[in-house]
């Protein structure tokens, strides 16, 4: 679901998705959606070809990618790994488990590693307070997060 790179066919088939909407007007969240699950980013090129597509402004789509946080203008790595910083998580050493992710990668958060495997990102809550720390990566959730963990968290992925 990440890194499948600015491909035609993934053109093709965000073209078809949006094709097949029964109403564009006020489809623009779910076209953003597709469009990240495709690309795996949204950079200036989605963003042209969703406004010709839908015939939205580009800076609507722009104002919306930028309000909400979980749509990303930069390519990200293979494994996303978001870290809440929330109030819960915060107070149970969300930081010593940044501190840890980044000292295990070479990288700081809001970096992606050379290789395109990791990326690490902060979050405000997620709604999950009563598992803090939490830490997500992809869309796998893992709970009580402390600093040891790190080294199995990162072990996961590459299996
Ligand atoms: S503060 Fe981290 S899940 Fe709520």
């Amino acid at each position: 679901m990440y890194n499948k790179g600015l491909s035609q066919s993934n053109f093709d088939a965000l073209g078809d998705y949006i094709a097949s909407l029964p109403e564009k007007k006020g489809a623009l969240m779910p076209v953003l959606h597709k469009a990240q699950n495709l690309f795996g980013y949204l950079p200036k090129e989605v963003q042209l070809f969703i406004c010709e597509r839908l015939d939205v402004p580009t800076s609507k789509i722009y104002g919306v990618i930028s309000f909400y946080s979980f749509f990303t203008m930069k390519q990200r790595g293979q494994y996303v790994i978001n870290i809440c910083m929330g109030t819960a998580c915060f107070v149970r050493k969300a930081d010593d488990v940044v501190k840890e992710f980044e000292k295990k990668l070479g990288i700081k958060v809001g970096e992606t590693s050379k290789n395109m495997m990791y990326s690490l990102e902060a979050l405000r809550c997620v709604g999950a307070c009563g598992l803090a720390p939490v830490v997500m990566v992809n869309d796998k959730i893992y709970g009580h997060v402390e600093k040891k963990d790190v080294k199995k968290i990162l072990a996961e992925q590459s299996n």
